[in-house]
């Protein structure tokens, strides 16, 4: 386990950022790449990083609830709602932008997507950054997931430093992410909730706190490139199987060299398969996907079988990730 970056090194974070660096922080959720939201160079930085699409719309993390309105032009008491009820915490809202709200973060469109994430290591950051702004009036860190465009998301400091190495300037290291999978996205500018991205924080958890149901995106919802079909992918193809499936699948593929991710133990007699058992409860199985399926994919297996996971409301958020990794092969 890495030392917490002590309050020296968080201002020496800040300050990277206030000058127009790159800096990757922990969040409860994975490791975000963060530049200052408010100058372009910078944000045009993370796009270079990560090799993603200039049109994609950027998360920006706040310190501070009291921030809301400066980012946002308007904040239905829904907004109020699950800010009060889940931030800091692995949920992101997306809101109206404000008038003057840098168009570098929004991707051109009329609505911002805003956070206060629930790391200790990232709100210390965002408060040192906000008041190395100094009271300017757009202090929040835009941070997509500190990995290549398409690829898996960090939920490590190492993971961060070997898949961006040189274009970070700063890594701060704050061990493992919990949550492990993005924070649930639920779009908030058009009236009704909508799911963007499903997390850990469920629509049955939105519909309670807000009275109203999470509905799912139609045709004029926002774009969020990030629910992009192939997204969250390892290199080695990836096909997830029921697991009543799995044992003809595993006997229809022998002689290939093969990785499986299971909630069940590997049957006895299996050979010439790296079999990774998975948590049973969705909690830790999330916590540890993503570096799970890092480590399969760099055995240089033929194949990476997952036995899929229940379809549970609170699986939703895993479920997705792994459609969309095993989307395209
Ligand atoms: O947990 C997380 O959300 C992590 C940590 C670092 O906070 N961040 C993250 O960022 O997952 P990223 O960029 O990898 O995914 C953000 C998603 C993208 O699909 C993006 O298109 C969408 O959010 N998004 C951001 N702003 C949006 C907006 N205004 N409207 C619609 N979608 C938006
Ligand atoms: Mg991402």
């Amino acid at each position: 386990m890495p030392s917490t970056p002590d309050s020296a090194e968080i201002e020496r974070a800040a300050a990277i950022l206030r000058s127009g660096g790159l800096v990757a922080f922990p969040t409860e959720t994975v490791y975000g790449l963060g530049a200052d939201a408010a100058n372009p160079a910078a944000v045009a930085k993370i796009f270079a990083a990560k090799g993603r699409p200039q049109d994609h719309p950027l998360i920006v993390h706040l310190a501070d609830v009291a921030q809301l309105p400066l980012w946002a032009a308007q904040i239905p008491p829904a907004a109020q709602q699950l800010a009060a009820a889940f931030w800091p915490g692995p949920l992101t809202l997306v809101l109206k932008r404000a008038a003057g709200v840098p168009d570098c973060v929004t991707g051109g469109q009329d609505t911002v997507g805003l956070r206060i994430p629930g790391h200790p290591v990232a709100l210390a950051l965002l408060r040192a950054f906000a008041r190395a702004a100094g009271g300017r009036r757009y202090s929040g860190v835009a941070a997509p997931s500190a990995n290549k465009f398409g690829r898996i998301s960090p939920t490590t400091a190492e993971h961060v430093r070997a898949e961006l190495g040189a274009a970070v300037d700063w890594v701060l290291d704050g061990g493992e992410c919990e949550v492990g999978i993005e924070s649930t996205i639920v779009d908030l500018s058009r009236g009704r909730p909508v799911l963007l991205r499903p997390g850990q924080i469920t629509p049955a958890q939105i519909a309670a706190m807000t009275g109203a149901e999470v509905g799912a995106p139609d045709a004029a919802a926002p774009r969020a490139p990030g629910a992009l079909d192939s997204h969250y992918a390892p290199r080695t193809p990836l096909h997830l199987v029921s697991a009543a499936e799995l044992p003809a699948r595993l006997a229809a593929l022998r002689g290939k060299k093969l990785a499986v991710l299971a909630r069940t133990e590997a049957p006895p007699g299996l050979r010439d398969v790296q079999w990774q058992a998975a948590p049973r409860a969705v909690a830790g199985y999330a916590h540890e996907l993503y570096a799970s399926l890092r480590r399969l994919d760099a055995l240089g297996c033929d194949l990476i079988l997952v036995e899929a996971p229940p379809a549970a409301p609170e699986w939703q958020g895993v479920n997705d990730r792994l459609l969309r990794a095993s989307s395209g092969t």
